[in-house]
């Protein structure tokens, strides 16, 4: 995703937005409640369907947008979705006239401001990881790197033949026992905790100067591979962190959103109840 959808259509979303968020700021002042400023008054009535509005607007316009495919997203789409999504937070505080309890009300509330935090972290993520991933993989595919690993491994298991055991059992470790992935933690910390490879690298490091001189060679061979191969783990680990880093927002936004939906229509059925 390009930062196109911050100026499209010479910014008339940003425009749009703003005027909404000035026209209620403005309303506020203005505006003498009998009592005080709250959801319950004409003007916290009026807020309220706005932003209530709003909310179910941006919701259909993500379903929409999952129709039209890539393209709408670049462009009109993000664009209205972001700043009128933002514009609720002025829209919505503004309703509640800055009363806040433990109830219902401030659930919905509560909602609507995680779904905005993890949109606006969603568009961090799509404007700085695509950068990062592919400065990541320097061209290399993810598949390119699984299979220069599956070499390496093959190569490696070759040259253990024959060497101490101290030595091939550390390369056979390396290469039954590596994983990639794993919990969701382990992935978005992009680190392997006793990494088998990583174990066998820092090992032979130490072995290369004590196995007998006729295995001195391949076993220094297999250092320089496990060596690479390492990196080549570090690098795939680091892919599948950040391809994480930008998709774990959307499972925070897309289910809280819903969560928002229901008990925002909970607010306003409640509100209609006790009337
Ligand atoms: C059709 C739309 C809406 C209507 C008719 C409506 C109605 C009301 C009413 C009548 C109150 C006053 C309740 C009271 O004083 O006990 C209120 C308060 C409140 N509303 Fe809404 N509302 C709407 C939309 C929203 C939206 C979109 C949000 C935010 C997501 C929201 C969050 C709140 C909060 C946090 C309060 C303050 C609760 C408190 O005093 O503790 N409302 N609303
Ligand atoms: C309460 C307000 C909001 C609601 C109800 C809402 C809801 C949604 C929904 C339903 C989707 C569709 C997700 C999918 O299934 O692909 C979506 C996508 C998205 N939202 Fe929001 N959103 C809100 C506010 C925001 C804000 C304030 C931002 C950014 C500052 C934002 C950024 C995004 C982005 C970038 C996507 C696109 C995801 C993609 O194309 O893969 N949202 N939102």
């Amino acid at each position: 995703m390009h930062d196109g959808f911050l100026t499209y259509a010479n910014s008339r979303y940003l425009k749009l937005a703003a005027a909404v968020c000035l026209t209620s700021i403005v309303a506020y002042i203005l505006y003498e409640p009998v009592d005080e400023h709250n959801g319950g008054t004409v003007l916290g009535y009026i807020l309220g369907t706005v932003g209530a509005l709003l909310i179910f607007w941006l919701t259909w316009l993500g379903i929409r947008k999952r129709k039209y495919g890539g393209h709408f997203r670049l462009t009109g789409w993000v664009s209205a979705h972001v700043y009128l999504g933002l514009s609720l937070i002025v829209v919505a505080t503004l309703h509640t006239g800055f009363q806040f309890d433990w109830n219902l009300h401030t659930l919905a509330y509560a909602l609507m401001i995680i779904v905005i935090v993890s949109g606006i972290f969603g568009i961090y993520a799509y404007a700085r990881y695509p950068k990062l991933v592919s400065a990541n993989r320097r061209g290399a595919s993810l598949d390119d790197l699984l299979t220069q690993i599956g070499d390496i491994d093959r190569e490696s298991r070759q040259l253990a033949v024959g060497l101490p055991d101290e030595v091939s059992s550390l390369i056979l470790k390396s290469c039954e026992e590596t994983a990639i992935g794993g919990s969701i933690f382990r992935i978005l910390s992009g680190k392997a905790v006793n990494c088998p490879s990583d174990n066998a690298f820092a090992k032979l490091r130490g072995l290369v100067s004590s196995v007998d001189q006729e295995h001195v060679l391949n076993t220094r061979k297999l250092l320089v591979l496990t060596g690479k191969k390492c990196g080549l783990l570090g690098t795939v680990r680091r892919d599948i962190q950040l391809k994480a880093l930008m998709d774990i927002w959307l499972r925070v936004h897309v289910p809280v959103t819903v969560a928002l939906l229901i008990a925002l229509t909970a607010h306003i059925i409640s509100v209609f109840y006790y009337w």
